[in-house]
């Protein structure tokens, strides 16, 4: 992904979420100095395989896997800071030394505990199927001006009094829930007074590190979280999460402007899943969505919920290619359809004899629509040592150039497995 002409590069999930982010940014962020997460929060649940072991990581960017490379943690994000700590530990345990090598964006928002209160507590919540990370509560505190900010913590007093408002708000949303559950601005700066020792060292301006960076002219990866389709305003409202998951949130959530973004990746997997409620035009039905589930291992990395399948949806990914200005595709999970006798891919929507190209803002519309097929046939043999394209079946290989054809964007990456070797480059 990288060369003379693209240094700063998006990598975005182009469907809704676990499309393999996390593998894929490991293999790129071999050669980048830096990778900067840019929105979400611990929600996100990026899964990385090395050899044996097994790596999730929910907030530290995939980067920080490959020794030389320093990762960041930008305002765009909301961030966790008790699970923060316990994922550098676990990190650390396994052997991975990330001391000095990971900073955090003194804007970034936090997410205390009463926002997970508050996401688990909300029947709003329940009914999108949140990941009960109090992701959509620290958000709703941040655009509505009263969040809390790592920066914050420098400052004991309007901690406290931020913290007070907080709690305030809290309390009154509880009630309205009809919750009995409360929260206390006490413990609340307990928590905080306690972490804020290891979180303020690591506290920096991430915006101009970056930007000193690329003038510098150094390989800056900006790795997203979840998908487009849950994108806040581009996604299937309001099933969605409550950030921009799309390349324009890369540049306000790492804190860099749009033109330095050379390139944009989108992942994608080789058919479709999403986690929670909303719409899956796609979707299977439950004897194939369980045999690609089993398949697959489409289970949340985040709360272990099984994931929806479906079949590849190329009008989403089409709409997905335009709204991030997709350079590249990455295919993923190509070896999960390896059994299969033939293979859909979806090309239209069907609604009262019309095919519709262009994916709908109106929900609505996707309850009346037919997803119209075209069917290729499967290639029955395993892809898994595949590691150049000629080494693909050649059914496998139409597949690949239809979706190529379908979405208008050109495949730079084709995984064939979870390891870290198992990547076909183009
Ligand atoms: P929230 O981000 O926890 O508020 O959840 C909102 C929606 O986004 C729910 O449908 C979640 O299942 C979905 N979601 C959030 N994070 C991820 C992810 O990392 N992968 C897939 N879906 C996600
Ligand atoms: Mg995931």
């Amino acid at each position: 992904m990288f060369g003379d002409s693209r240094r700063t590069v998006v990598v975005v999930g182009a469907q809704w979420g676990d499309e393999g982010k996390g593998k894929l940014v490991d293999v790129i962020a071999e050669r980048a100095a830096w990778v900067v997460r840019y929105q979400g929060g611990a929600n996100a649940g990026h899964t990385v395989q090395i050899g044996d072991s097994k790596f999730v990581l929910h907030q530290i960017p995939s980067g920080i896997l490959h020794s030389g490379v320093r990762c960041a943690i930008g305002n765009g994000v909301v961030l966790d800071p008790d699970t923060l700590f316990q994922e550098i530990d676990g990190l650390v345990k396994d052997g991975v030394d990330v001391e000095g090598r990971l900073y955090v964006s003194d804007r970034a928002h936090l997410v205390l505990p009463y926002h997970k209160l508050l996401d688990a507590e909300s029947s709003a919540s329940k009914e999108i199927g949140t990941t009960g990370r109090g992701i959509g509560p620290a958000y709703e505190d941040k655009v509505a001006r009263r969040g809390v900010r790592v920066l914050d913590l420098r400052h004991r007093d309007r901690l406290e009094k931020l913290v007070t408002q907080g709690v305030e708000h809290a309390i009154a949303q509880l009630r309205r829930f009809g919750s009995k559950k409360t929260v206390s601005v006490k413990e609340t700066l307990d928590l905080l007074d306690s972490l804020a020792q290891r979180l303020l060292p690591l506290a920096e301006d991430v915006g101009l590190v970056i930007a000193r960076a690329i003038k510098s002219g150094a390989s800056v990866l900006l790795e997203g979280a979840q998908g487009s389709l849950l994108d806040v305003d581009h996604g299937t409202y309001p099933y969605v999460t409550s950030s921009n998951t799309t390349a324009g949130g890369a540049a306000i959530g790492a804190g860099i402007a749009p033109t330095n973004i050379d390139a944009v990746l989108g992942v994608v997997k080789a058919y479709t899943t999403r986690v929670g409620g909303g719409p899956l035009p796609t979707e299977m039905d439950e004897k194939l969505a369980e045999e690609t589930r089993r398949l697959g291992n489409e289970f949340g990395a985040t709360t272990g919920r099984p994931r929806r399948c479906g079949w590849f949806d190329a009008v989403v990914v089409r709409y997905a290619a335009r709204v991030n200005g997709l350079s590249d595709l990455a295919v993923t999970k190509l070896d999960v359809l390896d059994t299969f006798d033939r293979i859909a891919l979806c090309n239209g929507y069907e609604v009262d004899g019309d095919v519709h190209s262009e994916f709908p803002a109106d929900l609505t519309a996707l309850e009346r629509i037919a997803p119209k097929y075209e069917w290729l046939p499967g290639w029955k043999r395993s892809t898994a040592d595949a590691r150049r394209i000629e080494d693909l079946p050649v059914e496998a290989r139409r597949y690949l150039d239809r979706v190529h054809e379908l979405v208008e964007t050109p495949i730079t990456y084709v995984s064939v497995g979870t390891r870290r070797d198992q990547i076909i480059g183009l």
